[in-house]
């Protein structure tokens, strides 16, 4: 025994005394400054429920609003903002509706308010309604020609350009110019007040762009024509040809 502790390298010894005085110290530590309730009901202090229990609460939820307001409740859920909590923009509003005359909540009457979602940003969905505010009507607050209940604007855009404007601007400088987008995209009026309920439809084959462009097509002669057959059979044409500017790279 003697023989095997003074083989042990005197590093190794010191080491290990570390060690004990760390697992000592940690073993105290622990003991002394977990708090008494913890791990009663789980990974936690008990007492947290309750102090997070204890937090005032600020926000109503918008089922509240609508005891008293219930014209802007029905108007707001029947328009393009259903989907945003009254409290989104007035702040949070316990107290308004447990004192109605004392508290007041915010009116975001403001030009900048509505851009915070609305501005133009590349990130965006397409077809997510934007502006550049610095020239959609500036100077004039937003609400004086939106009703923040129901913002759908005082007419609705006609042509698709309102909405695909880089695709309509490609194509207004393409070969296909005088190609109307309902020409190869069957839209229904709906599409325009519902864009992804309604979705107008895309081409799908070679053929469709072979009925101007194929060899034995009718039309004008000027159109460029193709070999069906030979020409890239093994693709669909957008895949080379962007149908928008399709001017051949
Ligand atoms: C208990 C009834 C009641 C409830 C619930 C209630 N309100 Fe009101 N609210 C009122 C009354 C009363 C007024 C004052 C109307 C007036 O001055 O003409 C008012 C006014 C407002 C105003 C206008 C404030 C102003 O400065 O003109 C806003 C905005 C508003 N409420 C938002 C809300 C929102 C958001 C909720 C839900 C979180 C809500 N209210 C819930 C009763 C209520
Ligand atoms: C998109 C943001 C937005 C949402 C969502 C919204 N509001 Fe408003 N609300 C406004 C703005 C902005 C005004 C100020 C309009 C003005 O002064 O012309 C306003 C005004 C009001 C007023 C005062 C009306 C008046 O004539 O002065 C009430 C009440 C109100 N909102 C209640 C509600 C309730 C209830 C909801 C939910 C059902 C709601 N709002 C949802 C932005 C919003
Ligand atoms: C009110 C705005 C609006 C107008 C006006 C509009 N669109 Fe759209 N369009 C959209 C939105 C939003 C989408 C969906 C985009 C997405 O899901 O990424 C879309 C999608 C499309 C698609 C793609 C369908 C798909 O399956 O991917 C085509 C094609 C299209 N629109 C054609 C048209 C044509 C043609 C017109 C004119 C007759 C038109 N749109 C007018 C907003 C509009
Ligand atoms: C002078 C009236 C007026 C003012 C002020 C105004 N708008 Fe508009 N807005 C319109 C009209 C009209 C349209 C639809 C025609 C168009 O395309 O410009 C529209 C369109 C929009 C659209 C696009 C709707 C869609 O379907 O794509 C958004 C988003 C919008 N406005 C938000 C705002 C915001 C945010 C403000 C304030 C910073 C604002 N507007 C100020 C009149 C106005
Ligand atoms: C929290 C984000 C948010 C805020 C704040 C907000 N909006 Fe909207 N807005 C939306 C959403 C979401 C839609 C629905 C988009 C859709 O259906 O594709 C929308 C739709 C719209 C539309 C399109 C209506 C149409 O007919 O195409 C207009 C215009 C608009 N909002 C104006 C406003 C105005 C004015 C304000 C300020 C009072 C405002 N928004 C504040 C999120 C917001
Ligand atoms: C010559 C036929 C043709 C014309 C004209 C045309 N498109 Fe297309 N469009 C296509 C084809 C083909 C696709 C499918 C591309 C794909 O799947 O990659 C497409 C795709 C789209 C898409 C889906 C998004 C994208 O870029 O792929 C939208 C939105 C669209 N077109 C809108 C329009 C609008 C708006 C116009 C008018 C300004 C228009 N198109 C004119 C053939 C056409
Ligand atoms: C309604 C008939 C029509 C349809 C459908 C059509 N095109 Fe065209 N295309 C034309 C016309 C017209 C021109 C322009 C001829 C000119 O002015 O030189 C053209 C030009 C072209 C060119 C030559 C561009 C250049 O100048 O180099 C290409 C490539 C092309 N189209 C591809 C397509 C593709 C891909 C599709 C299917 C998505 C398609 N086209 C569908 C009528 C059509
Ligand atoms: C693999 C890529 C590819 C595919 C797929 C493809 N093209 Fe092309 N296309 C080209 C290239 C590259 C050119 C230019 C060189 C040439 O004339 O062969 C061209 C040229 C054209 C031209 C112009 C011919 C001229 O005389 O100016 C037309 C029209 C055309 N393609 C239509 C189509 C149509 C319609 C389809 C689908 C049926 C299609 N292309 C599929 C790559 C492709």
């Amino acid at each position: 025994m003697k023989n095997f502790l003074q083989k042990i390298p005197e590093q190794v010894k010191r080491l290990s005394v570390l060690l004990i005085v760390v697992i000592v110290v940690f073993i105290v530590a622990t003991s002394l400054l977990t708090p008494k309730d913890f791990g009663l009901v789980g990974h936690y202090r008990a007492s947290a429920i309750k102090i997070n229990a204890d937090q005032k609460m600020q926000y109503a939820g918008q089922e509240a609003c609508a005891d008293c307001h219930d014209d802007m409740w029905k108007t707001k859920n029947a328009g393009f903002h259903k989907n945003l909590s009254c409290e989104v923009c007035h702040g949070p509003s316990l107290n308004h509706v447990n004192e109605p005359d004392q508290f007041k909540p915010d009116k975001p009457r403001d030009r900048i308010f509505c851009p915070v979602c609305h501005e133009y940003n590349p990130s965006r969905p397409t077809g997510f309604p934007q502006i550049l505010s610095a020239s959609h009507n500036p100077r004039r607050i937003c609400v004086t020609c939106h009703n923040p209940h129901n913002p759908t604007p005082p007419q609705t855009p006609k042509e698709c350009s309102a909405c695909h404007a880089e695709i309509s601007s490609a194509k207004s400088v393409s070969s296909h110019m005088d190609i109307p987008c309902t020409k190869c995209h069957e839209a229904s009026d709906k599409h325009k007040l519902h864009p992804r309920e309604y979705l107008p439809t895309k081409p799908a084959n070679r053929e469709f762009c072979g009925q101007c462009h194929s060899q034995d097509a009718k039309g004008d002669k000027f159109i460029p024509r193709i070999n069906m057959a030979t020409h890239e059979p093994r693709y669909v044409c957008w895949q080379c040809h962007y149908p928008h500017l399709p001017e051949a790279q």
